[in-house]
This record gives C-alpha cells, sequence and structure tokens, in this order.
C-alpha cells in the first residue's frame, strides 16, 4: 500500500510516498526557518505563507520517483491513499496541508488518512532507513520530545498507544530554544546548544541548574524553570564570552538530558519495556543519545534496545506521517476532515 503523506504543522513543508509505514519511496521537505531567524522565533504568518507557495512543488518533487522527471500526471493508479497531519499545530499552516490533501483526495476519489502529528513522530522509528530495518521489540517506551511536546507512550505491538504522561509546562525542545536565546545563541535552539556543548572544554564557572521532579515517581515532566534558572546564572556573569556561553551550553543540555533519560528509563523499568524508541526534533540531539545508552546500562538495562531514527528522520517531515497511516490511519471520506490545532496526545487505544 502507498501512501502520499503532507505534513505542514510548523515551519516545514513535507511531503512523502511510503510503501506500507516502512519503505521510502520519494520525498522533499522545505523549511522556513531561516526566514525566522530574525525574529528570534516562528512567525505563523510567514510559515503560512511559506508553505502556500512550497506544497505544490514540494509534493512534485516527492511523487517524483513514481511519475518520472519531468513530472507526469498525478500517479492515481500507485497512489492508495493521502495521510495528512491534521493537528496539534498551528492552524493556517495546518490548513494549508488539510484542504491540500483534501484536493488531491476529491480529484482522484482516494480517502484521506488524518494524523496526529506528535504521535506520528515515533513512527520514524519503523521506516527502513539504512541497510537492516530497526529491530523493535515490545512492549516499548516511546520518547517523543520536540519543539511543542515532551511524551511517554508505552506501545504494546505496532497500532496500539497508551499516553504515559508528559509535561506540564515548556517542552524540552522549547526549554532549548529558550535558553539558546538567553545565552546569545539566537534562534539557533538545541542544534546551537549541541554544538556550543561540544566546544565546552570542562573550564569555567559552576552553573547550578535544576532538574524538576528528577527524582519523584511520576512521569511527569517540568522544564519552564530551566529558563529562569539560567536567566538568573547569566545575569551573575560579569563578562560572558564564548568559553562561558559554551559552558551554559553544556551545562543546560545536561539538565534537559538528566531530566529526558531518568523519566524514560523510570517508565521502562515500570512497564517492562523490551525496546525504548526516541522520536521528535530533540531525539537528534547526540548526547541526549548517548546519555540514555549509558543510563540503561548504569541501570543494569543493557538488554532493552534503544532504537533511534537517524537525525533527518527526528525533525518534522512526512515520512514518518505516512508510516503512522499505514499503521493506525483511519482512512476518511475528505468531507469529514478537518485541521484541529489542539489535537489531544493523551491517546489510549
Ligand atoms: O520535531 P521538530 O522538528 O518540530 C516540532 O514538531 O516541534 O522539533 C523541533 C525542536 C526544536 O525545539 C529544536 O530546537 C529541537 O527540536 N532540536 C534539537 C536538536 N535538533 C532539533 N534539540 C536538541 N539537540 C538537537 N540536535
Ligand atoms: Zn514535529
Amino acid at each position: 500500500m502507498n501512501i502520499l503523506a503532507i505534513e505542514t504543522s510548523c515551519d516545514e513543508t513535507a511531503a512523502a510516498v511510503v510503501s506500507d509505514g516502512r519503505r521510502i519511496i520519494g520525498q522533499a521537505v522545505a523549511s522556513s526557518a531561516a526566514l525566522h531567524q530574525k525574529y528570534g522565533g516562528i512567525v505563523p504568518e510567514i510559515a503560512a505563507r511559506e508553505q502556500l507557495s512550497s506544497i505544490l512543488p514540494v509534493i512534485t518533487e516527492a511523487l517524483s520517483p513514481l511519475t518520472g522527471i519531468p513530472t507526469g500526471p498525478f500517479p492515481a493508479d500507485a497512489v492508495d491513499a493521502i495521510a495528512v497531519s491534521a493537528g496539534p499545530g498551528l492552524i493556517g499552516s495546518l490548513l494549508i496541508g488539510v484542504e491540500t490533501a483534501k484536493a488531491v483526495a476529491m480529484a482522484t476519489g482516494k480517502p484521506v488518512i488524518p494524523v496526529n502529528h506528535v504521535l506520528a513522530h515515533m513512527y520514524a522509528n519503523f521506516l527502513e532507513t539504512g541497510p537492516e530495518a530497526p529491530q523493535i521489540l515490545f512492549p516499548a517506551v516511546s520518547l517523543v520530545v520536540s519543539g511543542g511536546h515532551t511524551e511517554l507512550f508505552l506501545m504494546e505491538n505496532e497500532q496500539s498507544l497508551r499516553w504515559l504522561g508528559g509535561t506540564i509546562d515548556d517542552a524540552a525542545g522549547e526549554a532549548f530554544d529558550k535558553t539558546a536565546r538567553l545565552i546569545g545563541l539566537g534562534g539557533g535552539g538545541g542544534v546551537a546548544i549541541q554544538e556550543a556543548a561540544a566546544r565546552y572544554d570542562g573550564n569555567g564557572p559552576a552553573i547550578r541548574l535544576p532538574r524538576p521532579m528528577l527524582h519523584d515517581d511520576t512521569l511527569t515532566f517540568s522544564f519552564s524553570g530551566l529558563k529562569t534558572a539560567v536567566m538568573r546564572e547569566w545575569k551573575a556573569v560579569a563578562s560572558p564570552d564564548d568559553s562561558i556561553r559554551c559552558a551554559f551550553a553544556s551545562a543546560i543540555q545536561e539538565a534537559i538530558t538528566d531530566v529526558l533519560v531518568a523519566k524514560t528509563i523510570n517508565a521502562a523499568s515500570r512497564h517492562g519495556a523490551m525496546s525504548i524508541l526516541l522520536s521528535g526534533g530533540v531525539a537528534a540531539n547526540a548526547r541526549l543519545r548517548l546519555a540514555m545508552a549509558e543510563g540503561l546500562a548504569e541501570a543494569g538495562m543493557g538488554n532493552i534496545g534503544l532504537v533511534t531514527p537517524p537525525v533527518r528522520y527526528c525533525t518534522d517531515n512526512a515520512a514518518y506521517i505516512a508510516s503512522y497511516a499505514f499503521f493506525r490511519g483511519n482512512p476518511q471520506d475528505w468531507k469529514n476532515v478537518t485541521a484541529e490545532p489542539d489535537m489531544s496526545v493523551e491517546v489510549e487505544s
């Protein structure tokens, strides 16, 4: 079954064709991130305008292995359904993907599969992106860490998802993004923190940052206190130079990572997990990946398989939207599909 998927929930415009939820036939991603840099955050109006102009070229490129180059007509015989991120996300952005998907469905008679963008992130782990298919043993505990979400789920098989807990305030990615700005890394977010932390040579001021709820027995996260603490510590430094900035970046990365690792390992132990899946933009973080593996070894849980998508499939793309649609999708008549910016992730099914 070939699914054409469309993703426009935030500042990316992405499309992909995926066969049977795993094999990527074609894909394309356009990002407006650079246009938002000077504003220090995503400007929804700019994101939506860019998506409007890039949606058809991106879909065309994703379909090109099916249509041939130069582009032929829509390959209706080779596409079985149109999946689309229907929420959560920015309403102006979501509408562009959703209405485009509906127009394609109306013209071709194919069903639309509305997809929850956050739940779909974890299906990046099911894609065949390397020489060997990922080995996922169930039950699996899945951590989705993105710009807007920090959530833990239990998967009993490829179809079933149970929400276990999440953040009560800022998401991990949001904490990276806000603290990056505070220490003068502009709109570079988690990537800029990772790069600056890698330059840290171990010398510099002692920076004490909180690890909220680290030792309590809940699967709840809270990251809003981190930015206040970073602001306070940063102001206390008389003349911050690059080496001090790198020390802060390292401390921020360690604080966020410690909490994500502890809570995920706690969830894995409670639910007898055989695998841990990471996904979402923050799962691109090299330190998080390493710390999770180290944490499992230290906890004597090294038998649990740690599965991580390649970095390019952690951040927003449409391949995992198609995978989710294949495993959990509910095909609909296009007339019944709407964008839902506040779609809940607290599922149990
Ligand atoms: O999943 P994603 O691309 O979009 C959302 O659905 O939100 O995640 C974007 C988030 C941003 O907060 C960004 O700073 C963070 O992922 N991110 C990273 C890294 N790459 C992206 N955070 C830490 N380390 C990275 N290498
Ligand atoms: Zn995302």
